[in-house]
């Protein structure tokens, strides 16, 4: 047989930076989609180098092309279309994601530098916590444009909203679109209006009590995980989620998902990430979504900020 064509075409490089538990499993989920190839790179060089020679060996059964490489250095992650941060460490029994703020700081504010450097065209997805203040951080050491830079969390805290409203009312998740605005902490905002059931409001289908019994599991949805993990912390639907973004960008599919985004008055609030709707597409940010809110979500979104404005000085202070 003469070959005459290319059997694999050219395709979406995404660079994964921290190939841990939520880098990993993007990685996988990218690759078995068949949305992107994927570089996973990471400080431990031994553990992107196994995990990609492992899951090249699945293609064997998953039959697809993609290819995903591993490593330590960045010059491997050169011209990536995309490249998401999950570097750092994750929160552990007793720790609040805010205690994270220190270590992560300086994870995040060094890899972004250098993976920038090699992609100097890419989008970047920041998922690290604590999320809004890294994606600030990353920001600000990028020196990138701000709707080239965005972070994931809206989208994972709107799916465990969403769960619990299936789970509760006993029907399909499929039929659930659940929003959730604000910082990715105990002051994040689930919005009920905004959250339906084939179109159906949720504040028609449930009582106020039951309604704010699902909001609160959702403000503890990472806490619950972890306290029951005891060790590390959710990574298969914070993968889940970090992918339907990627695919929205890569594709420019113009999906509108809650994500933090760099507000500039928007919803009132400037200078800072933080979780609101937003269109993804091939320019990352495409547009900012804003939601006509009562006084009290317009107040608990203020609060929100408040507390994001206090950690990124915070860090600042941390890292001198
Ligand atoms: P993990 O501990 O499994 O993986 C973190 C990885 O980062 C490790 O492999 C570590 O070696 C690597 N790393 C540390 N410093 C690095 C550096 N300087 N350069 C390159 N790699 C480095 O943690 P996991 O579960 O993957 O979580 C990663 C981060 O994502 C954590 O901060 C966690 O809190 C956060 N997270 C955020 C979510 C969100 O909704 N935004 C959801 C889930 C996790
Ligand atoms: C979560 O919400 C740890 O932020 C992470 O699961």
């Amino acid at each position: 047989m003469t070959a005459t064509a290319s059997f694999c075409s050219q395709s979406a490089l995404v660079s994964i930076i921290g190939a841990g538990n939520v880098g990993s499993t993007l990685g996988q989920r990218l690759v078995e989609k068949n949305l992107a190839d994927v570089v996973l790179l990471d400080v431990q060089p031994g553990r992107p180098k196994g995990l990609a020679l492992d899951l090249m060996e699945a293609r064997g059964v998953e039959r697809h092309d993609r290819t995903i490489l591993g490593t330590d250095d960045y010059t491997q992650t050169q011209n990536s279309d995309l490249i998401v941060i999950a570097a750092g460490i994750a929160r552990k029994p007793g720790m609040s994601r805010d205690d994270l703020l220190k270590i992560n700081a300086g994870i995040v504010v060094d890899v972004v530098k250098q993976a920038i450097a090699h992609s100097p065209e890419a989008i970047v997805l920041v998922v690290t916590n604590p999320l809004d203040v890294m994606t600030y951080l990353a920001w600000e050491a990028a020196k990138i444009p701000s709707h080239r830079i965005l972070g994931m969390a809206g989208v994972l805290d709107a799916a465990r909203f969403g769960t619990f409203i299936a789970l509760e009312l006993n029907v399909s998740i499929v039929d659930v679109n659940a929003m959730v605005l604000g910082g990715h902490g105990d002051l994040m905002v689930p919005l009920p209006r905004y959250s339906t059931v084939s179109g159906i409001p949720i504040t028609e289908l449930m009582s106020e009590a039951t309604i704010e019994r699902l909001v609160e599991r959702t403000r503890n949805g990472g806490a619950e995980i972890v306290s029951l993990m005891q060790a590390g912390s959710a990574y298969f639907a914070p993968a889940s989620s970090a992918c339907a973004m990627v695919e929205s960008i890569l594709y420019d599919r113009a999906r509108i998902l809650p994500a933090a985004v760099y507000l500039n008055g928007e919803y009132g609030l400037s200078d800072l990430f933080i979780g609101v709707p937003a269109c993804l597409g091939r320019g990352g940010v495409n547009q900012v979504l804003e939601l006509e809110l009562l006084d009290r979500e317009q107040q608990a979104l203020q609060a929100s900020a408040n507390a994001i404005r206090q950690s990124i000085a915070d860090a600042k202070a941390l890292l001198g």
